[in-house]
């Protein structure tokens, strides 16, 4: 029985072989396949989701798991119970494994000393969004047929995204090269990537963008859309100057011609989709892990 916090303490050993396993059950014919029967998985939101929720309920289930679903608007949190009474709550009644997302930073590490179900991080606030990174590695290993040596530019609101974070210290095990590009005040110099211009972005092979992350700024933080678009946005301009086998990726939901153009969104170099088909296998692998 495995916890996934997150991938920064994670061996490249260790996400290979998550990622070996994604492209086994990818490769699978049946929807169903019931390892998991008689095994019981809550999903644990505290904040929203759409995504990863549902392709984690949609791996469950392909596995034979019973799924309860959490809502935190839905719950006695409302009544004031703390996320450790929850998690306590579901794990007395005999879960086998908790996906929890969480808004602050550092509760999830004390939780999972605290509790002895395995817990897999479904996000917890800009720290670590380890199964959105494990599909991004998938998305690129498949598309370019290995990670080493790529150079992935991740252009926007760095400083928000555990998106960032995670494929970051994912990547540079792998030995590839990662670049952010974003507004000085949506840096985070603390982390271990140069900043670059757009121009240099554009030169990656995979151009991740990301969202606009409106609900964590403090006010003022975003002046107006229209001035984000030109300086930070992937314009479908920028875009025809990306390498003929660069792709982009974003991890949605997108916020359409703010951080991206609403064209480029199912454009052919877009992998944006493909990054969600691939987000059930690979929490198929990460349940599995987690359980078994
Ligand atoms: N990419 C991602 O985490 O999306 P959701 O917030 O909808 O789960």
């Amino acid at each position: 029985q495995r916890s996934l916090l997150g991938l920064k303490d994670l061996s490249r050993d260790e996400i290979e072989a998550i990622l070996d396993r994604a492209a086994y059950w990818e490769s699978r014919p049946n929807k169903i396949e019931p390892v998991l029967q008689g095994k019981f998985v809550a999903n644990m939101f505290f904040e929203n989701s759409t995504r990863t929720r549902f392709s984690f309920e949609m791996a469950e289930k392909r596995l034979g798991a019973e799924v309860l679903n959490f809502t935190a608007a839905a719950s006695s949190v409302q009544k004031g119970e703390s996320i450790y009474d929850t998690v306590r709550t579901l794990e007395s009644m005999g879960i086998d494994a908790g996906v929890i997302r969480l808004k602050p930073i550092g509760v999830l590490a004390e939780l999972a000393e605290s509790v002895r179900v395995p817990l897999i991080n479904a996000g917890d606030g800009n720290n670590e969004h380890p199964t959105q990174a494990l599909l991004d590695l998938y998305t690129m290993r498949k598309h370019f047929g290995r990670l080493d040596g790529l150079h992935v530019a991740i252009v926007g609101d760095v400083l928000h995204s555990r998106v960032a974070r995670s494929n970051l210290w994912a990547l540079h095990k792998f030995g590839a090269k990662v670049s952010f590009c974003a507004p000085p005040n949506m840096q985070a110099p603390e982390l271990d990537a140069p900043y670059v211009s757009f121009d240099e972005a554009l030169r990656a092979d995979v151009v991740m963008m990301l969202r606009v992350q409106l609900e964590r700024h403090e006010s003022g933080m975003l002046k107006s859309a229209e001035e984000y678009r030109e300086h930070y946005g992937l314009t479908a301009e920028r875009a025809g100057r990306l390498a003929p086998h660069a792709i982009i990726m974003h991890p949605a939901p997108v916020n359409r011609n703010v951080e991206i153009d609403d064209e480029l969104v199912e454009h052919p170099q877009s992998k944006i989709f493909t990054q969600m088909e691939h987000g059930v296998p690979i929490r198929m692998a990460v349940i599995e892990r987690a359980i078994l």
